[in-house]
């Protein structure tokens, strides 16, 4: 979870949502694709992955949309359909949409398959990879979605001194307990861009652990980054503990996302002549989109979710090392979380409130209803 810095506001998740889709519309998108857009934007926020919320829409996908590196209603190509996979090309449609519309495809198909792969290439920035994990559990599929950062470098490999890979998430989402599925939703690095960022323009130092100085030693000012003097780590932290294994997880995801599809890569050659600083775009992202159908591959309904209640159930019931932690599985708390939120409301910083209203968001706080 990410803290966003300042006093917060509280808005309505229902008027968050409307203005959220209305401001897509605005720029083009059709309004079926804006408002699910929204929903994936939107549960950014929902969750408490703040980082990847509407916090995202003036810094990063209204650029998108105005300058044409998304574009608003551009139809995904199908380049090659084999029954349980298929290939697509976004063709620059917008992420947060056309990733949800894959996966949406990809349990459809494996409803009729067993199993259904969707690879895509040319596709812009999906938001939450959890949000798109999540529709095949919620059907009662298991769900993967991998999304490489196309040509953006953002992390280096042990030891190597220029960025090569970007954040590249992984999510992989089961139905678990009702209304409490599973879903890893993770960067591949140790924490996204994102929550850096969070923490300087919250003053506060980040943890020894997320980012390291040209040495490999530990560095906790977060403004470092963006001034070039430190770069992320990988999950696993440094060589001794285990950041081969992050590193590896995030070139399994450039495989599994772009080589399979064809979509741009971070290690291209251009990349060697790279600082340690993140270089390159985000266009071309590629993505794996990836569903299961249990039933269907054991042929025995209703075993799958009977066996995977129990084992959630079991993590659960593990006595906690502290009695006010209980141990709880990845999905949770984001769903105790979106729960509270749509019972009392999003908080959003002032700073960002202030922000999305200038971008003409019709955002009232419950704060001034009160
Ligand atoms: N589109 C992109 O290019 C991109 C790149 C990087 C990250 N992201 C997104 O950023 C978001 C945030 O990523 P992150 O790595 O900061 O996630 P995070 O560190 O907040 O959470 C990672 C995982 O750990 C689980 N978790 C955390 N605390 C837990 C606890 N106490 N008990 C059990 N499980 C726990 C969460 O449920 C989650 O599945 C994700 O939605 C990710 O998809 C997107």
């Amino acid at each position: 979870m990410t803290a966003l810095p300042g006093p917060t506001l509280t808005v309505d998740p229902t008027r968050l949502h409307a203005a959220t889709a209305a401001f897509f519309g605005a720029l083009g998108v059709p309004e079926e694709r804006a408002r699910l857009a929204a929903s994936a934007l939107c549960h950014g926020d929902l969750t408490g992955m703040d980082s990847h919320g509407v916090f995202n829409l003036g810094r990063l996908y209204h650029p998108l949309l105005t300058s044409g590196r998304a574009r608003p209603a551009a139809e995904p190509r199908v380049l090659n359909d084999l029954g349980a996979c298929l290939l697509l090309d976004h063709q620059r449609a917008l992420g947060l949409w056309a990733a949800a519309e894959s996966m949406d495809l990809a349990v459809d198909r494996a409803r009729r398959h067993g199993v259904g792969l969707v690879s895509v290439r040319g596709a812009t920035h999906l938001g939450c990879a959890g949000f798109h994990a999540a529709r095949a559990a919620e059907a009662g599929l298991v769900g993967l979605v991998a999304s490489n950062c196309g040509g953006q470098r953002i992390a280096g490999p042990p030891g190597g001194r220029p960025a090569l890979l970007g954040t590249n998430p992984l999510s992989v989402a089961a139905p678990a307990l009702p209304g409490r599925p599973f879903v890893l939703d993770m960067s591949t690095t140790v924490v996204p861009t994102g929550r850096v960022r969070v923490a300087a323009a919250n003053g506060e130092p980040v943890p020894p652990g997320w980012l390291e100085d040209e040495h490999g030693e530990p560095v906790t000012d977060p403004a470092a980054f963006d001034q070039g003097k430190a770069r992320l780590r990988w999950l696993g932290g440094t060589p001794d503990t285990g950041a081969h294994k992050g590193f590896g997880l995030g070139l399994t995801v450039e495989v599994l996302a772009a080589l399979l599809s064809g979509a741009a890569v971070g290690p291209a050659p251009e990349a060697l002549a790279g600082e340690g600083r993140p270089h390159g775009t985000d266009d071309d992202i590629g993505l794996l989109l990836l569903a299961i159908d249990p039933d269907v591959l054991r042929g025995d309904p209703g075993a799958f979710a009977a066996a995977s209640g129990g084992v959630f159930e079991t993590v659960l019931n593990c006595p906690p090392l502290t009695a006010d932690q209980p141990v709880r599985y990845p999905g949770w708390w984001e769903a105790e979380r979106a729960a509270e939120r749509r019972a009392n409301g999003v908080p959003l910083p002032a700073a960002l409130h202030h922000e999305l209203t200038a971008l003409g968001l019709d955002l009232p706080t419950l704060e001034a209803r009160r």
